[in-house]
């Protein structure tokens, strides 16, 4: 058994990443005939693990079912970001209980992600879930198929580590989608951000070497993929932590050189944001014209006490250099309201940069304290109930904002990527533009993986209606 520990966890030192070539092969009968229900939480990192996950169990045998009761194995790729991402979790451990204390008593329950590496929550697992078979976290994904090969039936196993972390190469993914793809090209973050867990769950800021990574693009180009979305929690600082390697520009730059038709990325953090980068995403057509740029606080005191390192008056700037320098780009935001002791003075400096900047749409939070984290520790005067109408407010706001952003599509012609059918419509796709925005119209499943132009007839908040322009 190995137990997460958050001082392990915070910990950095000078040790070198090891960059591992993994080429082990299981044997591909062990679990023949089992079934896998595979349930993600979080954000794409997880969403692209679970991928990884998939891959791993289909290869020693397992396939895949939708339907939990009809499941051998239940694996829950967990977030910790937030309190609420806990009480999903549970929520969700009390109906697999079920299942295996009524359906099925062999049912494997797995948990891994974020919450695995939570020192707390391993605890609480231990002790309030003994029948949770298996727990890793996420620095041992790739030894999937050996942790269930040699899971001891008889007892719960625990192999969680709280470790800087490695890079792993030729992982092998069971992509969900055919023509578009997550590339990681950044593993952990050294930012400690005072109320963030990431850094404590996903190990030190750890670049991929661009070889491999243009590697991986090439090969989904030669796959047919339309899109790629390079993902890392600041992937502006790509390259920092490795001698001779290339910046983020260089590397956008090289992966756009692959010829890939949609080209994305997130996320972006204001503080390592370059002019080389914004040249580099203004000059090339398949980089998509479409920014996340987190602000989390308009108040400088605030952003001070969240480690943020950028003022409001720089994150304005930056936000009018992206605006002046990218054509039609439209820039999305993350927002925390009530932060420990946020004024109502410093949560209006919010809404002044909300009004400054017009977002095209905003992820708004509630603060949650972490565990661990420094803000944690802060005392907090500030009552729920003020929160959630400062949250209301903001979000007030930003529809607003979203709203007329939105408006000024109609009329235009935009290029669709086409996603998937409409589920509340089944004479409908939907599909997202080069900026982001989601677009429902009337059309067949065989457009899906296809790029469309589409007339845009009707604006909301949160989506574009439109027709196919022939
Ligand atoms: N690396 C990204 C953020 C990843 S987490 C960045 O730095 O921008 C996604 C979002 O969750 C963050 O941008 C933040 O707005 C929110 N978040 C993170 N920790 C939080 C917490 N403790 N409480 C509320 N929201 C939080
Ligand atoms: Fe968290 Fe900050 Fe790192 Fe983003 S940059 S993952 S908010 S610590
Ligand atoms: Fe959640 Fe971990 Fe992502 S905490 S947001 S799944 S990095």
């Amino acid at each position: 058994m190995n137990l997460p520990n958050i001082n392990d966890a915070r910990k950095r030192t000078d040790k070198k990443t090891e960059y591992i070539y993994l080429d082990k092969d299981y044997d591909k009968n062990i679990f023949n005939g089992k079934k896998y229900y595979l349930k993600t939480y979080g954000c794409q990192m997880n969403v692209h693990d679970s991928e990884e996950i998939a891959a791993r169990l289909e290869s020693i045998g397992f396939t895949k079912v939708e339907d939990l009761e009809k499941a051998d194995l239940v694996i829950l790729n967990t977030c910790a970001i937030r309190e609420n991402a806990h009480d999903k979790l549970y929520g969700f451990l009390g109906r697999c209980k079920h299942v295996k204390t009524s359906i099925n008593k062999d049912l494997i329950i797995a948990i891994c992600g974020c919450m695995a590496q939570e020192e707390n929550v391993c605890n609480f697992i231990k002790e309030k879930h003994p029948y949770v078979d298996l727990v890793f976290g996420t620095h041992n994904i790739c030894d999937l198929e050996e942790l269930l090969i040699n899971k001891d039936n008889n007892k719960q196993n625990i192999e969680v580590y709280s470790c800087e972390g490695n890079v792993y190469e030729n992982i092998k993914y069971n992509r969900d989608s055919k023509f578009k793809a997550w590339v990681n090209i950044q593993y952990g973050c050294d930012k400690f951000c005072t109320y963030c867990i990431v850094p404590y769950t996903r190990g030190k800021q750890r670049s991929r070497k661009s070889v491999d990574i243009i590697k991986e693009v090439e090969e989904l180009v030669k796959d047919g993929y339309i899109e790629v979305t390079l993902l890392g929690q600041n992937v502006n600082a790509y390259g920092k932590d490795l001698d001779g390697e290339l910046n983020f520009a260089e590397l956008l730059q090289k992966v756009a050189d692959t010829g890939i038709k949609r080209l994305r990325f997130v996320t972006s953090h204001p503080w390592d944001f370059t002019d080389d980068m914004i040249s580099v995403i203004a000059k090339n057509d398949n980089i998509m014209p479409y920014v996340h740029l987190p602000l989390q606080s308009g108040s400088d005191r605030i952003l001070k006490l969240m480690g943020r390192r950028y003022t409001k008056e720089e994150y304005i700037s930056l936000f009018n250099k992206i605006k002046e320098n990218v054509d039609n780009v439209s820039i999305t935001t993350d927002i925390i309201v009530g932060f420990p002791n946020e004024t109502v003075e410093d949560f209006n400096e919010t809404l002044d940069v909300v009004n400054t900047c017009k977002f095209d749409s905003a992820f708004t939070f509630i603060y949650s304290p972490r565990e661990g984290t420094p803000a944690a520790k802060m005392v907090d005067e500030v009552s729920l109930e003020e929160k959630e109408k400062r949250l209301y407010e903001l979000n007030d706001l930003i529809n607003n904002y979203s709203l007329l952003n939105n408006k000024k599509y109609l009329g235009k012609v935009v290029e669709v990527l086409v996603e998937g059918l409409n589920e509340k419509d089944n004479a409908k796709v939907f599909g997202y533009t080069d900026t982001m925005k989601l677009v429902n119209f009337e059309g067949s499943i065989d457009l899906v993986g296809k790029l469309v132009n589409i007339e845009i007839t009707d604006a909301k908040s949160f989506s574009l209606d439109g027709k196919i322009k022939e």
